[in-house]
């Protein structure tokens, strides 16, 4: 389902839900508005929108805007701006809410967040002054993201501009956001989720089993095990979102006798890339998007097109499938020149911070931080003065997609050399490999307070692999 603002509200319920995912079972699910993805939210560049949560759970939530320049306090902070379950019937909630600006459009509602924060609902505000680009919401509650987001809560959030509507590129039916991310079920149905009890956690042994992040044994695409396409022969444009809790992929597409299909990337986490760039396969990390086309013209009806994952083993290998039904006309022609992105040169004199993703020892039990620290939500790592540009420089032991808050960046460089070739265009999630400092440029606008920086993989950022940064 898509949805579209309406007087600049989107109205979404969180709720639980039985949905179908594995054929003939039920599956107990968090939801958005009853399906998993998530509503696909389209929305218009500098058409500010208001997104307004409810939460008929029974557990608290934080929502962020993946990729969006946002204000802090719809930003999803994770740990003081939840919205606690238990929104009353909505009959009752007219008189709880008189003076609050209920209807469509209330911006008044805005006044006071504490009195929304009690009622289980939050409006999130997005002024959405950024180029067109494919976001994602999920869940950002401090402790229980990864759970929270592996049992549903995650949709599509596409950005759309007047520049990249004046391009030509495949659109419509041809354009298909496929969100990727691996689960683990019962025989029943139910989602498998391993057991994160602190006590257990705590144990020798248990904590190392799942340090590199939870990982599924099948891999759903828009919440379909290896599901198939109808597709004709034509271009198509896939935003791949990698919306996994741990899992990396390398993409490459085959058709059923063994021909390679190549992917053309025009843009990235952030918007287009300034120019197309041809890939045989894309590798990607938790929280990245790759937006790319692929062109199946040359390809006979009833030709099957694979798309596997090469970091994969067994069922894993499995992504999806795309079936041409018929030959079509299709005189959409790439161009050659997609927007203006800088060329990603070091600034001089800018400030290089460095930010360490590492193991650490945290009240006696393994955990993971920042600099030496797991994330205190009371204290900032940093202080950044808005409208300045820094370098950032991100370092690990080990292999963590770093995500920053507010601001895309471009890597300048990925250990001694430039940046790699899943680099390119403006990110905000850079998968960051053992003892290889990656270089970033990122320049801070606009919005003061409280952001975000950590490791994407979820099951780290709930073992505290997060900082706070300020922005003044
Ligand atoms: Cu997609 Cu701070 O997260
Ligand atoms: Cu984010
Ligand atoms: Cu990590």
């Amino acid at each position: 389902p898509v949805r579209r603002p309406s007087g600049g509200l989107i109205s979404i319920e969180q709720r639980s839900a039985s949905v179908e995912i594995l054929p003939g079972l039920r599956t107990e699910m968090m939801t958005y508005d009853g399906v998993f993805p998530g509503p696909t939210l389209e929305t218009r560049r500098g058409q500010a929108v208001t997104v307004r949560h409810t939460n008929s759970l029974t557990l608290p939530t934080a929502t962020h805007l993946h990729g969006g320049h946002t204000p802090a306090e719809s930003d999803g902070w994770p740990t003081d701006l939840l919205v606690p379950p238990g929104f009353e019937a909505p009959a009752h909630h007219g008189a709880h809410h008189a003076g609050h600006g209920d209807g469509p459009g209330g911006h008044e509602a805005m006044a006071d967040p504490k009195a929304q924060v009690r009622a289980g609902r939050r409006d999130y505000r997005y002024p959405l002054e950024q180029p067109a680009t494919t976001l994602w919401y999920h869940d950002h509650r401090m402790d229980f993201t990864a759970p929270q987001v592996w049992r549903g809560l995650a949709g599509f959030h596409i950005v759309r501009d007047d520049e990249e509507d004046a391009l030509s590129l495949p659109r419509g039916d041809r354009e298909l956001p496929l969100m990727i991310a691996d689960r683990a079920f019962d025989e029943d149905g139910a989602l498998r989720y391993p057991a994160r009890d602190p006590e257990l956690l705590g144990e020798p042994g248990v904590a190392d089993r799942y340090m590199a992040g939870v990982l599924g044994d099948v891999v759903l695409v828009n919440g379909a095990p290896w599901p198939e396409a109808e597709v004709e022969a034509a271009q198509y444009r896939l935003r791949l979102l990698n919306a996994s809790n741990a899992r990396r992929y390398a993409l490459s597409l085959r058709t059923s006798d063994g021909k390679p299909v190549k992917l053309l990337q025009i843009g990235s986490d952030g918007g287009l890339l300034g120019e197309p760039v041809e890939h045989d396969r894309i590798t990607m990390a938790s929280g990245e998007r790759f937006d790319v086309v692929v062109d199946f013209r040359s390809l006979a009806p009833g030709t099957t097109i694979e798309m596997r994952n090469g970091l994969g083993t067994g069922r894993t290998t499995r992504v999806m499938r795309f079936r041409i039904t018929r030959r079509a006309t299709d005189d959409v022609k790439i161009p050659e020149k997609l927007a203006d992105v800088p060329e990603p040169e070091s600034p001089h004199g800018a400030v290089v911070r460095r930010w360490h993703f590492r193991r650490e020892g945290v009240h006696g039990r393994r955990g993971w931080g920042i600099n030496g620290k797991p994330f205190d939500p009371a204290v900032p790592q940093a202080q950044v003065p808005l409208g300045s540009t820094e370098i950032w420089e991100f370092f690990t032991d080990a292999h963590h997609p770093v995500h920053v808050h507010l601001s895309p960046f471009q890597v300048l460089r990925r250990g001694n050399r430039g940046p790699g070739p899943m680099d390119l265009g403006w990110k905000d999630t850079v998968d960051i490999r053992p003892y290889e400092a990656v270089r970033v440029r990122v320049r801070f606008e606009r919005y003061a307070g409280r952001f975000l920086i950590h490791c994407h993989n979820l099951e780290h950022e709930d073992m505290a692999m997060m900082a706070g940064f300020e922005t003044v």
